[in-house]
């Protein structure tokens, strides 16, 4: 059964399933839109976030923000969610176990938003969600898709700040984001006018024939 962000939440607070509950300051859960239609994935909590109990506020959030711009988001349409909960120490990689003990938390996240694109910002989300052990530079550019859910990985956005000349790539892959978005809500609202040409609710049916009312769906 689907569990809500609560119910995964209590579950997650005052976690001590792997060694990171011993350094960490806060846990960080994920924030954004609940009924969000596309959910980020990064790596793992890091200074600023670690203290913020959230996940991109620092360096690499706003680099974030910047790059949602290039597919037409605002960050409050989003949400966003780690692969881990808490912050290594030093933002070393994540280890095997730590990652084992806290993705269940994040497949119940994935399915309690029920997103229809994830974009994966870096090797570990892509690989995770992917289940592939190709590389990042490989997967980017293009869509993915895996069960429900088209995927679009991408550079994570610290690794565009250390070397700038990944920039460009990231930014392809947030037009791409925009342009699969602007695609999947333009079949949605097909659909939905060809729902209503199939059932009329009603209502619209004893309504006066106007040039509105009168179009193909009722002729
Ligand atoms: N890097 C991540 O992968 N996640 C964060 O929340 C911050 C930095």
């Amino acid at each position: 059964m689907t569990k809500t962000l609560s119910e995964i939440w209590n579950e997650v607070d005052g976690c001590r399933l792997c060694r990171l509950c011993e350094t960490r300051t806060t846990i960080v859960f994920g924030v954004g839109d609940p009924n969000a239609e596309v959910m980020f994935i990064g790596e793992a909590p890091g200074k600023q976030e670690d203290l913020g109990a959230e996940p991109f506020i620092g360096a690499a959030g706003k680099y974030l923000n910047t790059l949602l711009s290039h597919a037409g988001l605002k960050r409050e349409e989003i949400y966003i969610a780690n692969i881990l909960k808490c912050r290594p120490p030093e933002n070393r990689n994540p280890l095997p176990e730590e990652m084992e003990a806290c993705t269940p938390f994040l497949r119940d996240q994935v399915q309690a938003i029920n997103p229809e694109i994830l974009v994966t910002l870096g090797n570990f989300s892509t690989r995770f969600i992917l289940r592939t052990d190709r590389g990042i530079t490989g997967l980017r550019g293009q869509v993915h898709l895996t069960g429900r859910f088209s995927v679009i990985p991408t550079f994570h956005p610290a690794a565009a700040i250390y070397d700038p000349s990944k920039k460009p790539f990231m930014e392809q892959d947030f037009v791409l984001l925009g342009r699969l978005l602007e695609k999947r809500r333009a079949e949605k609202a097909q659909r939905l006018v060809a729902e209503k040409c199939v059932q009329p609710a009603a209502d619209e049916i004893r309504l006066p024939a106007t040039e509105e009312t009168s179009d193909e769906c009722f002729s």
